[in-house]
């Protein structure tokens, strides 16, 4: 590659292909790729999301969303970076030099300075949550959903914990992933999985547990509406991190010996399991933070205000609550961290890549605009009155960071997919790509199926979606 100076996914890259001897260079990029995955949206955002749109209903919709389009878009990005080995904007002038496809590489590098600007408020929240935890602010008798809303509420506590974040983020992408996030993730992706299944554990048998249980797991298919649709599409790209070129750029580190068909499907499978138990965690125990689930509408800050009860009734208290919360906030802040750094890495890139900035200068410039473009957010929920109420939707308020997640985290995200649909698939062409994938996979059985999907499925059914936005924009509320 003629690049000046090597980009932190390159380093990561290197770090795989030392460590190939031992993991294949395969698992080590099945690693990275489910670090930029696995994070706040599995934890966070999916069960707000289904607590919101029916439960079981969501999550069936969902799961057809992650396999029908998020399993194909995956692929499409995952190809068109292996084939080009450049940043999004570069990827897409490469294999189509003409019109205005590159804006779409454009729209990925704003999407990701925005999503990342409230990501790092929310993975704020989560360090606050450790310290609270720690000196034990989460006693049995304590209401947590209040005590999210006066900390929500403290703007210093917001800014801080924004600041620490996104601070992080800028020092791990400039100099620590050499000796980090692949490492980590290794670790970090097991040790967040047994947490999460002895709390789950916990939670499913908790008093009034199977209110929660049977919202999430029996589907009630009336529930279904093109609100839920909206909102599993949305959901699925942003939790398989799609739609802004962060799978294009990881793609471009990849060997042309990996077979990309079984890395997506390692990648999509590890990531919603990891957001299917997250449900399992935080609905049955809904009825318990006093919660009606499907009638009382949740905001971000909902699994702030159930979690603490769940790790009040761990065993041996309060040792255990103390324990099982530190460990838990720990770890999704630092799953949080290795998702960030994708979305501040595909920005960076852009500039280093495309505009010949120099990384150290990129990184901070990125981190600090993007910090900025996030004080709103953490003004939202509660310190900033206006900022909590910008627009009302059929008489919800929406808040500023809603609004930003809903126009990015959402909108934006489905609209990138489907330009990536139609890039790959038919401006670059399905032939084309269909060879890329053979590198790796000769025989690639599903690949008149995988064209079938990224030609024609996935476009129709995201243009589909869109037009249902214009004509009717409260179905994204
Ligand atoms: N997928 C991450 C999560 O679930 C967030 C994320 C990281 C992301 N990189 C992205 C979302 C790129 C969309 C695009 O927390």
């Amino acid at each position: 590659m003629d690049k000046p100076e090597p980009s932190s996914s390159q380093i990561i890259d290197s770090a795989a292909a030392k460590k190939r001897g031992i993991w294949g260079s395969k698992l080590g990029f099945i690693f990275a790729a489910a670090g930029s995955a696995i994070g706040l949206g599995n934890i966070w955002r999916f069960p707000t999301e289904a607590a919101n749109n029916g439960g079981a209903a969501f999550l069936l919709i969902y799961i057809a969303c992650v396999l029908f389009i998020g399993m194909p878009v995956m692929l499409a990005e995952l190809t068109l970076g292996r084939h080009t080995r450049k940043d999004p904007v570069g990827a897409i002038r490469s294999v189509v030099p003409r019109g205005l496809w590159w804006l779409a590489g454009a729209l990925g590098v704003i999407t990701g300075l925005a999503i990342l600007s409230y990501y790092s408020v929310v993975a704020g929240w989560t360090l606050g949550y450790v310290v609270k935890t720690v000196s034990h602010t989460f006693t049995p008798q304590v209401d947590p959903a209040k005590l999210f809303g006066a900390f929500a509420g403290s703007w210093w506590q917001e800014i801080l914990y924004h600041a620490i974040f996104m601070a992080l983020c800028v020092l791990v992408v400039i100099g620590g992933v050499k000796a980090g996030i692949e490492r980590w993730s290794k670790i970090l992706m097991p040790t967040l999985l047994v947490v999460l299944l002895l709390l789950v554990v916990r939670s499913v048998t908790l008093p009034g547990a199977s209110s929660g249980l049977s919202f999430y797991l029996s589907p009630d298919f009336s529930k279904i509406n093109m609100k839920v649709v909206v909102a599993a599409l949305g959901q699925a790209f942003f939790s398989l991190s799609l739609g802004m070129g962060a799978m294009i750029t990881y793609g471009s580190y990849l060997s042309k010996k990996d077979n990309l068909v079984t890395s997506a499907a390692w990648v999509s499978g590890a990531d919603s399991a990891i957001a299917i138990l997250a449900g399992l965690m935080v609905l049955p125990a809904l009825a318990l933070a006093g919660i009606q689930p499907g009638v009382d509408q949740g905001g971000a800050g909902l699994i702030f205000a159930v979690l603490p009860r769940v790790f009040s009734q761990m065993p041996w208290q309060p040792y255990g609550g103390i324990i099982f919360g530190a460990a838990f906030f720990i770890l999704l802040a630092l799953a949080a961290l290795t998702s960030a750094v994708s979305l501040l890495e595909v920005v960076t890139a852009y500039l280093v890549d495309e505009k010949g900035w120099k990384r150290r200068r990129a990184t901070t410039l990125v981190g600090a605009v993007s910090f900025a473009i996030g004080i709103p957010s953490a003004l939202s929920l509660g310190a900033v009155g206006w900022l909590s109420s910008m627009v009302s939707l059929q008489g919800k308020e929406i808040g500023f960071l809603d609004l930003m997640d809903k126009l990015f985290g959402k909108l934006s995200l489905t609209f990138g997919s489907l330009l990536i649909c139609l890039i790959v698939a038919w401006a670059w062409g399905s032939d084309k790509a269909r060879k890329e994938v053979q590198n790796g996979n000769p025989r690639f059985v599903l690949g008149g199926l995988w064209v079938f999907l990224l030609k024609y499925v996935c476009p129709v059914a995201i243009m589909t979606i869109l037009v249902y936005l214009v004509v009717d924009p409260s179905v994204i509320r």
